[in-house]
């Protein structure tokens, strides 16, 4: 693997100035890491607009200091969300890449206990925020640099998944928590795929398309094992590429016998990968997405009723 996996990519729209732990932040530029800030040095106001002058999306941070950084994060989440001062996109993208770091270190220790509890903490601040904030989807689209895909796009899945479930359904917070845990690590299974299939660019060979589906399959095994996830977290793991039709994979279950989690992530799954800038086309907007989703709902891809309901409820929090 590239050097990148040493370097974690921060949105600068989620540091907060004034508010960020005493770690060092560097410029990526022409390939190399260059110090921007040491750690001892405030990341001020003046900081903030002189990136957004010179377009600087992201700043890095080595990935040995994520710990300080998330646990900074964390603990003071609660806070910066409660905060006057910060924009809702503000708050939306703090809270989105505090969770997407959270979800990084899931992938690759879920069956640690601290993981998991860290996870559940950030269920319920992504259930708070979707629930309360009008404006809370919007923020999701933009804030993660591309190598970091699949983080970004779990927690866009958790985000509308919660949304669903809280607006259709009476779930107790338990199972709310397991519904967002178990969307953020849906494609758990992925890591056990090579690296070579899923960067690749072009149409997946056969072969290749046989392989990535297995992820759903290996995930849930893997996890299962774990021991400590729920039916709810396994059910989103292993069926969330499930069809209505009962074309789907890895069981090839059918309608109603598909668990309903499973049903409601296969259609936030879709939308957030469509709505989603990828490095082999750009993101559709979100007529778009719908439209080809509708199209696929006919062809038996999704529960009709429950699509509809999902189109009923993104539509409410599209902006004017
Ligand atoms: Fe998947």
């Amino acid at each position: 693997m590239s050097k990148d996996r040493y370097w974690r990519a921060i949105s600068i729209d989620s540091i907060s100035p004034e508010c960020f732990p005493n770690v060092a932040l560097y410029l990526r530029s022409g390939g190399n890491y260059v110090l921007y800030k040491d750690p001892d040095r405030m990341f001020t106001i003046e900081d903030h607009l002189r990136l957004e002058r010179s377009r600087t999306e992201f700043l890095y941070v080595r990935s040995g200091d994520m710990d300080i950084l998330n646990e900074f994060m964390e603990n003071n989440l609660t806070e910066m969300l409660a905060r006057n001062d910060l924009s809702s996109t503000a708050k939306g993208r703090i809270l989105y890449q505090t969770s997407v770091n959270c979800v990084i270190d899931m992938f690759e220790s879920p069956e640690t206990a601290a993981n998991l509890l860290r996870c559940r903490n950030m269920v319920q601040h992504i259930m708070q925020h979707v629930a309360t904030d009008s404006h809370a989807l919007e923020s999701l689209k933009t804030v993660i640099s591309h190598n970091f895909y699949i983080f970004a796009h779990a927690v866009q899945v958790a985000a509308l998944s919660l949304l669903v479930h809280e607006k259709l359904f009476e779930l107790a917070p338990d199972e709310m928590v397991d519904v967002g845990i178990g969307s953020l690590i849906h494609d758990y299974g992925m890591t056990f795929i090579s690296s070579d299939v899923l960067e690749k660019n072009d149409a997946l060979s056969g072969i290749e398309y046989y392989i990535v589906k297995q992820h759903t399959q290996k995930g849930y095994e893997y996890l299962k094992r774990c021991g400590n996830y729920s039916g709810v977290v396994l059910n989103i793991v292993r069926y969330h590429h499930e069809r209505y039709d009962g074309n789907g994979y890895p069981t090839g279950l059918k309608g109603g016998d598909i668990p309903r989690s499973g049903q409601v992530t296969a259609i936030c799954d879709v939308y957030s990968a469509l709505i989603m800038d990828r490095a082999h086309r750009k993101a559709r907007s979100h007529a778009d997405a719908i439209k080809v989703m509708r199209e696929d709902s006919k062809n038996g891809a999704f529960n009709p009723d429950l699509f509809e309901h999902f189109v009923a409820i993104i539509n409410e929090r599209q902006p004017a």
